[in-house]
């Protein structure tokens, strides 16, 4: 597909060539920033109006928010943050979707929505007056953070395909583990899962290639990416998961012994946020291994680039 105009709401509307366009792009963002602390001159015809983005965050963000709204300002973008329900018109009981759609009738030309579980706001989505890309929706996709951890493979390890990319947590309610499976089983990496039974996929179904461990330091040992996943608990309840069940995850939790495994050139993700001592014990984000503050910096450029490209921004 051609990005120009285009919403991005699964990692399924991405084939291999928009993610290597959006890489390069990327790439040539983050180069002309470390020379100059800016991008937007890349541009070769920038906008001759004012842009409008709004974000709508309709579940907690900071990373994917802040970052959205960071790639804005760099390009001059002016930014509508809608983020609390407390102080807007929910708090007289507008639904979601109406508020949706009420946004998108003041006409921003790009809309960021972050939203939870919710068939009704997934459905309308199509229906906005402009492009929409998803900031991560409940336990489904959250396909602009599965595109800055492949670009952050891709740049710490040279290449994507042939990775052996290890996911340790709460797999199965991770909208960032999903998107990730999708999008680094296509571009040939090889993915394994690790956690407690009750955080893992009962059944891979169409995740094809993807390997489950139980034991977590033969799997840090078999692999050259290890990504932390943070346990949701604000989904164990829907899914009747136990405060008991949570506490196997013990013999889950990243520490220094475990690091003793993983190769000296390995690299060690997550996307955030990292809870201290529960995914990984402090000491895993001191590693020199550890890149979680780059991928954090990366989601600029990669999400610059996706603006870039769906608002027909050329270089
Ligand atoms: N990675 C991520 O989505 O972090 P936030 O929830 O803070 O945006």
């Amino acid at each position: 597909m051609s990005f120009f105009e285009k919403s991005l709401l699964s990692i399924q509307n991405l084939d291999t060539e928009n993610v290597k366009l959006l890489f390069s792009r990327a790439k040539a963002f983050k180069e002309e920033f470390r020379k100059s602390r800016r991008f937007d001159h890349l541009i070769r015809q920038p906008s001759n109006r004012p842009i409008v983005v709004a974000m709508v965050f309709l579940e907690p963000s900071t990373r994917t928010r802040v970052s959205f709204q960071a790639a804005a300002y760099r390009f001059g973008f002016r930014t509508i943050i809608f983020d609390s329900a407390t102080s807007s018109s929910m708090q007289k009981g507008e639904s979601q979707y109406d508020t949706l759609r009420n946004i998108s009738a003041m006409l921003p030309d790009l809309m960021v929505v972050r939203y939870g579980n919710s068939p009704e706001v997934e459905g309308i989505l199509d229906t906005m007056n402009c492009p929409v890309i998803s900031a991560g929706s409940g336990t489904g996709e959250h396909p602009t953070q599965a595109l800055l951890d492949a670009f952050t493979i891709l740049e710490a390890r040279g290449s994507i395909a042939g990775q052996r990319v290890l996911m340790v947590g709460d797999v199965v309610h991770s909208r960032v583990a999903n998107s990730n499976i999708q999008l680094l089983n296509r571009l040939g990496a090889e993915v394994g899962i690790c956690g407690p039974e009750v955080m893992l996929p009962a059944a891979l179904g169409d995740w094809k290639n993807v390997k489950r461990f139980s034991d977590l330091r033969l799997a840090v040992s078999w692999c050259q990416v290890l990504m932390g996943l943070r346990i949701q608990k604000e989904r164990h309840e829907e899914v009747g998961i136990s405060n008991s069940a949570i506490e196997i995850w013990d013999q889950y939790r990243v520490d220094r012994v475990h690091l003793e495994s993983l190769s000296d050139n390995g690299i060690i993700l997550h996307p955030g946020p990292v809870i201290r001592g529960v995914e990984f014990s402090s000491d895993v984000l001191q590693d020199r291994r550890c890149l979680v503050l780059e991928q954090v910096t990366n989601g600029l450029f990669v999400r610059a680039a996706l603006y870039s490209l769906i608002l027909g921004l050329e270089v």
